[in-house]
């Protein structure tokens, strides 16, 4: 059964000012958090682009029904987790993640059929009715790519080596890499036979949960957490050993890109993933310091859902990083790193009313740039400019007036420079905009 949430219901106004707040699993994000954010979308950004990736926006809602047959009618995501508006004869709903409306795109413009290959990157929010706790949210967001098109192994392999290079780009340490090969139909039919037979008659000695799985998705028993059960699965036959030689030299292939590429990985029986569409590999990022819900970033190969949501068959591999859960590990930005343009600090109405037109100036020249609107004291703006994350304050007051300059204070390491005031905006303009070009580069670097 679906969870369904149905949009044509009626309010009293008594219910709306009840429910002044923010729903639980949903969050603000405004500053300071805002910059790692930033910095995280930017970097996505790059880092996508520079593997010759190209962006996809698609809406954030979509028929149910593209989920349903994207994602599996038997998947935690599709029984319980949707947001779905409307009624019998149309329904929509939030999208709970975004591979299943890539290739609804790819398919609806005819790609699955003319330009076949293609490598998207897409970001964004996405929509999941999950109990919220450390690291679950109802609204998260995901960055990910989907290369279309293509059985051939390393593609399976650019991806993970793209996954990596995000996480390190993003300033994320101490991950680790789980992999493993989920075989194609016929690999997961015998493999199923063997679970059905060797889990039979251990039914009773398993959770709730796993007994419904045992007839609804056997796959996803393995992944359970219950002591009773992994114990019972621990002497489980490996699914590798149940690999046709197709998926064997595929499995095998990709090890061997990983082990070129020093990519450290370690193999997991046991990963199966959430989502019902996976062939063959698949994979996550986990990270140790983020507690139950440790993955960062999962992904894999899906060779049959091109045909399944009714195209042409066309092979296919991709990920999602979790970018919530990975902003929770990022490294600190440095200070400098976070802040950004010029307050400025006046003193006395003369000073304010010529600050007042340099800030329109400053910005004019493309420079993050604000005054003061509350007539609040020297202290207390150099508070805001440091609270807000400037970069510099630029303090100008009677004195500065009568020796026509202005003295800037670098609010990371607190030195201070006086420079001529006429002119310096455009000179100011250009050392910020190399001050940030160096942090670029440095960071691309490091
Ligand atoms: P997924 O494993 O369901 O895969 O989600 C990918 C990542 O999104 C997770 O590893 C996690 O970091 C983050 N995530 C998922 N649910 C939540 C939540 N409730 N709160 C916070 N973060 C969450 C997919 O979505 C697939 N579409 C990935 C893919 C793309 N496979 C092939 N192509």
């Amino acid at each position: 059964m679906i969870a369904v949430y149905f949009a044509d219901f009626h309010v009293s106004q008594g219910q709306i000012m009840e429910s002044i707040s923010l729903p639980a699993g949903f969050e603000d994000i405004e500053a300071p958090e805002i910059r790692k954010w930033r910095y995280a979308e930017d970097t996505v950004r790059r880092v996508f682009g520079s593997y010759g990736y190209s962006e996809i926006r698609t809406p954030l809602l979509e028929d149910t029904g593209v989920f349903v047959r994207g994602i599996g009618e038997h998947t935690d995501i599709v029984e319980k987790e949707m947001y779905i508006f409307g009624d019998e004869e149309s329904s929509v709903a939030l999208r709970p993640e975004g591979t299943a409306s890539v290739i609804r795109s790819y398919i609806e413009n005819g790609r699955d059929k003319f330009s076949t290959f293609q490598k998207y990157w897409y970001m964004g929010p996405m929509f999941r009715h999950e109990k919220p706790q450390k690291g679950r949210k109802r609204q998260f967001f995901q960055a990910g790519i989907e290369i279309l098109g293509t059985p051939l192994p390393s593609a399976d392999a650019e991806s993970i080596i793209l996954a990596q290079r995000l996480l390190q780009e993003l300033n994320v340490s101490g991950f680790t890499l789980e992999l493993n090969s989920t075989g194609c139909s016929e690999c997961r039919n015998a493999y199923r036979d063997v679970l059905k037979k060797e889990l039979g008659d251990k039914l009773d000695s398993l959770c709730d949960n796993c007994r419904r799985r045992y007839k609804t998705n056997i796959f996803r028993m393995l992944d359970c957490k219950e002591k009773k059960c992994r114990e019972i699965y621990e002497e489980l036959p490996d699914i590798l050993q149940y690999l046709c030689s197709g998926c064997r030299v595929h499995h095998d292939a990709v090890k061997q890109y990983l082990f070129d590429m020093k990519i450290e990985f370690e193999e997991n029986r046991f990963l199966v993933r959430g989502l019902d569409y996976y062939t063959r590999t698949v994979y996550e990022f986990r990270h140790p310091d983020l507690g139950a819900q440790d993955t960062v970033l999962g992904g894999g190969r899906y060779d049959n859902l091109v045909e399944e949501m009714g195209g042409k068959p066309q092979a296919a591999v991709g990920f999602a990083a979790g970018l919530d859960r990975i902003i929770a590990v990022m490294g600190e930005l440095k200070d400098r790193e976070r802040r950004e343009g010029i307050f400025l600090v006046t003193i006395g109405r003369e000073a304010y009313d010529k600050g007042f037109k340099l800030v329109q100036e400053l910005r004019d020249n493309g420079v993050r740039a604000d005054i003061d609107y509350e007539e609040k004291s020297t202290k207390a703006q150099m508070k805001v400019a440091d609270r807000r994350g400037f970069r510099l304050a630029a303090i100008l007051g009677e004195d500065e007036l009568e020796k026509n300059i202005i003295s800037f204070r670098d609010m990371a390491d607190g030195s201070q420079v006086d420079l001529p005031l006429d002119g310096f905006v455009g000179r100011i303009s250009k050392v910020l905009k190399e001050v940030d070009e160096k942090i670029k580069r440095e960071l691309q670097d490091s």
